[in-house]
């Protein structure tokens, strides 16, 4: 598929490939279908970052919160997003020994407490002793420094899972 491909799809054909490139926020997609067409793939992305980076604090806190605890119930439940199932398994999330998703729940739980957000780093680019070194550290964070880190924990995100849709929908090098 190559990018006029992209661009000849209808925002119902652009949401039912693109829709969680963010986290169960295809709003973000269906918005920046209207910026279409897009010259590249980097282009559409620098559209969802900046789509992101426009709102105010409440709405990228509530992107934040769209986002499943790393290593809790949905994963145990099997309710995760089939891309945030694939990075928490990636991060080795799937294989915890009982002590270390206590001490990972514990820890969600407090982080969420303090920032009334989850914690979401890009699971793909870490692994499970990363993620807790790092959410031991970021607890230490300001509100403020946290949000912005979040958001650029997402971004990261959004980068990979548009890099993996490109390949498994087979956008060329055009892109
Ligand atoms: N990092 C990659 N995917 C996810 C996710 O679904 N939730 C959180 N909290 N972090 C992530």
């Amino acid at each position: 598929m190559t990018m006029q491909a992209v661009n000849a799809m209808s925002y119902e054909e652009f949401l039912d490939v693109f829709g969680n490139i963010i986290e169960k926020c295809p709003l973000i997609t269906a918005a920046v279908w209207s910026n279409h067409p897009f010259s590249s793939v980097n282009e559409m992305e620098e559209c969802v970052y900046e789509f992101i980076d426009s709102l105010p604090s409440s709405g990228k806190e509530g992107i934040l919160r769209c986002h499943p605890d790393l290593a809790g119930r949905e994963l145990t439940s099997g309710s995760l997003t089939m891309e945030s199932q694939q990075e928490q398994r990636q991060a080795g999330l799937t294989s915890l020994t009982s002590g270390e998703r206590e001490t990972l729940g514990l820890l969600n739980s407090q982080y969420k407490t303090k920032f009334g957000f989850p914690f979401v780093i890009c699971a793909k680019m870490s692994d499970k002793y990363k993620i807790m070194e790092e959410l031991c550290s970021r607890l230490q964070n300001d509100p403020s420094q946290e949000l912005l880190k979040g958001i650029e924990e997402v971004k990261k995100i959004c980068h990979l899972r548009v890099q993996e849709l490109s390949r498994s929908v087979e956008l060329t090098t055009k892109l």
